[in-house]
């Protein structure tokens, strides 16, 4: 940390020549975090076929868990194609998904709903670990509670000269556009629009926790930010995660994430979150929502901001990536699991009352087809542009 402040505070007001020297320094003392490769499990395992229900579940990556410790999680139960880490706490009560990221956490939920004995359909699923934020609706170390998740994979890109005129940014709806304005044909895993109601109640609950400030260097890069929500000590905002296999950074690459969400939400949907997580998580819980495995509507989204995703005026968005980089991530990911431990003390010491028979959701919940019934409140006639391989 005290190098990074040193290269921070240089870059902020440095010339070139200098900065490859503070910025070559740095390269060796960058804070890596490794995640755990103990070989011995410290978990109990399950009989085959042993019954659990949880009425929590966490998912996030295995080093997002290590900043957990409000639960001793003892056993772990295993299934076919399964190979990552499922385990619960002794009663049962509070179980842990560590996944992977994107396509490998869509496999691993897949093959854990297919668990013998696993039934998560009174489970609340909270998805959780670390992002980049976007600096109009967040700061680093905040937290955020999110009603849509949104995928930003299914597209196809031409770089450099290659781009048509009229287009200022690469990426491109999967099917012909004829301009960006247009809404694009859809493969449906675009968005998913979780139940907002219990969005509403688990913010409520969030907005109560109080968080730990981040570094000194982090808030002396924060106030740099022209947008006012970056320049905010951590706290809980409302507003919407946006995922990819790409992590994306920098300013032409946030606004195109931005004018894309916009429109494939038709302007319900504010991106502030930007991971390599979410959808895939999304996805295959809907589709086993689909399949009764689970319920919707008892999926929530509350993540960590670990850094900004784009640069304040004086970086350039290399800088802000490598050499700033995850600065946020610990106190970011401890505020995060603050507030998620807030909903599930809300949720445990209201289950008989309020969450065994569940939240009703108060707006449309679902994908953009209407998959799972109910009207899209989202979704526009898609276009192709005519003469396209996919337009008409
Ligand atoms: C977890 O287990 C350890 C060791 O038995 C114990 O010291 C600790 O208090 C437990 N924590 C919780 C939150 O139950
Ligand atoms: C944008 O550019 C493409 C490719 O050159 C073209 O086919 C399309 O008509 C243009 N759209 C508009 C709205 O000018
Ligand atoms: C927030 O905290 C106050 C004081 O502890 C409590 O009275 C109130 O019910 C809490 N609100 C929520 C939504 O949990
Ligand atoms: C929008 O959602 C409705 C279901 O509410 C569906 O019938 C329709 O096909 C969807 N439109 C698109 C373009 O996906």
């Amino acid at each position: 940390m005290v190098s990074l402040a040193t290269s921070l505070l240089s870059l902020l007001g440095l010339a070139s020549t200098a900065l490859c020297s503070v910025l070559a320094r740095d390269v060796t003392t960058t804070t890596v975090i490794v995640p755990s490769t103990s070989s011995s499990s410290p978990y109990t395992a399950a009989t085959p076929g042993t019954p659990v229900s949880p009425k929590i579940l966490f998912i996030a990556n295995t080093f997002e868990f290590g900043y957990l410790d409000a639960y001793n999680f003892t056993t772990q139960y295993t299934g076919n194609l399964f190979d990552k880490v499922f385990a619960c706490t002794e009663d049962g009560v509070i179980c842990k998904l560590e996944c992977g990221e994107e396509l490998v956490s869509a496999s691993q939920i897949t093959a854990l709903m297919l668990i013998p004995g696993v039934d998560l359909r009174k489970s609340y699923v909270i998805i959780t670990g670390t992002g980049g934020v976007n600096p109009k609706y967040g700061t680093a170390g905040g937290v955020a509670i999110s009603t849509f998740g949104v995928q930003w994979e299914w597209g196809s890109m031409f770089l450099g000269d290659d781009l048509p005129a009229n287009f200022s940014g690469q990426y491109f709806s999967a099917y012909a556009q004829l301009s960006p304005d247009k809404y694009p044909v859809t493969v449906g895993s675009e968005v998913y629009k979780l139940n907002e109601a219990l969005v509403d109640r688990f913010y409520a609950v969030g907005s109560n926790v109080t968080y730990e400030e981040v570094s000194e260097t982090v808030q002396n890069l924060r106030a740099t930010y022209e947008f006012e929500a970056a320049r905010r000590e951590p706290f809980l905002a409302r507003c919407d995660t946006v995922s990819s296999q790409v992590y994306w950074s920098g300013n032409v690459a946030g606004e195109n994430v931005e004018y894309y969400t916009d429109l494939i939400t038709n302007g319900q949907a504010r991106y502030c979150n930007t991971n390599e997580d979410d959808q895939g998580r999304l996805l295959a819980l809907f589709l086993g929502a689909v399949h009764h495995l689970i319920d919707f509507g008892r999926v929530s989204v509350i993540k960590a901001f670990s850094d900004y995703d784009r640069p304040p005026p004086q970086l350039t968005a290399y800088q802000s990536r490598f050499f700033v980089g995850e600065a946020a991530t610990e106190p970011g990911l401890r505020n995060a699991w603050k507030t998620i431990e807030a909903v599930v003390d809300d949720v445990l010491g209201n289950w008989d009352t309020i969450y065994e028979a569940g939240i009703k959701p108060n707006t449309y919940m679902g994908d953009i087809k209407g998959t799972l019934g109910g009207v899209c409140d989202f979704n526009s006639t898609a276009s192709a542009a005519k003469g396209s391989v996919q337009g008409s």
